[in-house]
């Protein structure tokens, strides 16, 4: 029997368990539509805020050992523009990833979808190098209640919160998402990171500080899955580091419902995810499960 690849993460359901993770491939409709012809279940947009952003100058992103460390600031022609694109889309199951400080621009920036077909939004609370934004909401668990119960209130579509590593314990985020009504979370963002040029002394990125991403934080995002899964009911998207299908389903098995691939493909390497879907296919069939969901959490058998 050919393998179950689809996937429930609470109301939304995806064809197959890994999507394309957000800003990695920006907003092109055309590019949204060859990653999920080539085997994401779902993709993620680039983060939308209420106006256009610029966003910082170059270097914005710097391959290292084990990953990279970006700091684009952002940069998102704004909600507005992404949704008159997406008005049209019948094909591809889009997340709209939105950012912003306050409930308001998030109810604005939702309200701008109405007539599009949305399978869900993505709250960034976790972005770590833009000021007022990303972390520091994700931080403030209070507001972070606020934003996702006012976006609850806007729209039927389902929402997800996405969080990262700041100040705050981000199981205390996670619970202020919860409270807020988000149907599920997506863990984790990049970590706060810098370089430096030794031959120049300078830092590698214009912003000095930025995220890290790729392989060097999968264990640390595989540890975050696993806690909240742990400690909380609310289904879990796995995001950091994956570029495998091993890697998919370490995620799996610390608590995820389905993952997120980024770094991955920051190279353009899209086949990654029909090597992941014929990994998973191989893996199931060779251990005799039929659904995903027969996977989902059994590291926390040990
Ligand atoms: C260049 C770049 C831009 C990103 N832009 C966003 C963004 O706009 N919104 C967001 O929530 N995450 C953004 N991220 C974070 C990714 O979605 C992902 O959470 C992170 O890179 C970890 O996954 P990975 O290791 O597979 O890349 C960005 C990451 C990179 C590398």
């Amino acid at each position: 029997m050919t393998p179950d690849l689809s996937v429930s993460i609470g109301p939304i359901s995806l064809g197959r368990p890994a999507m394309l993770a957000s800003g990695i491939l920006g907003i092109s409709l055309e590019v949204f539509g060859r990653i999920y012809r080539s085997g994401a279940g779902a993709v993620v947009s680039k983060s939308l805020s209420k106006e256009p952003w610029d966003g910082y100058p170059n270097p914005t992103i710097v391959g290292i050992k084990g990953g990279y460390l970006n700091a684009v600031g952002l940069s998102n022609p704004g909600a507005p523009y992404f949704a008159k694109m997406i008005s049209q889309n019948k094909d591809v199951p889009i997340i709209v990833s939105l950012v912003g400080s306050i409930e308001d621009e998030f109810e604005f920036m939702v309200k701008q979808f109405e007539n599009s077909n949305v399978t869900a939004y993505e709250l960034n609370l976790s972005c770590p190098h833009v000021e007022k934004v990303g972390l520091e909401v994700g931080d403030d668990p209070r507001l972070v209640t606020k934003i996702v119960s006012r976006v609850k209130s806007t729209t039927k579509a389902p929402v997800i919160a996405k969080v990262g590593l700041g100040t705050t314990n981000y199981l205390d985020t996670v619970k202020a998402a919860i409270d807020g009504g988000a149907d599920a979370i997506t863990a984790i963002n990049t970590i706060r990171a810098m370089g430096i040029d030794v031959e120049t002394q300078r830092p590698l990125l214009s912003h000095k500080i930025g995220g890290l991403s790729g392989p060097a934080i999968k264990p640390v995002a595989v540890r975050c899955v696993y806690e909240i899964a742990s400690k909380y009911k609310i289904p879990v998207i796995g995001c950091g580091g994956v570029s495998t299908w091993e890697d998919a389903l370490e995620f799996i098995f610390a608590g995820a419902s389905a993952i997120q691939v980024g770094s991955a493909i920051g190279d353009g390497w899209i086949d990654v995810f029909s090597e992941i879907n014929d990994g998973i296919a191989n893996y199931m069939k060779k251990k005799g499960f039929s659904n995903i969901s027969e996977m989902v959490g059994l590291a926390k058998r040990f």
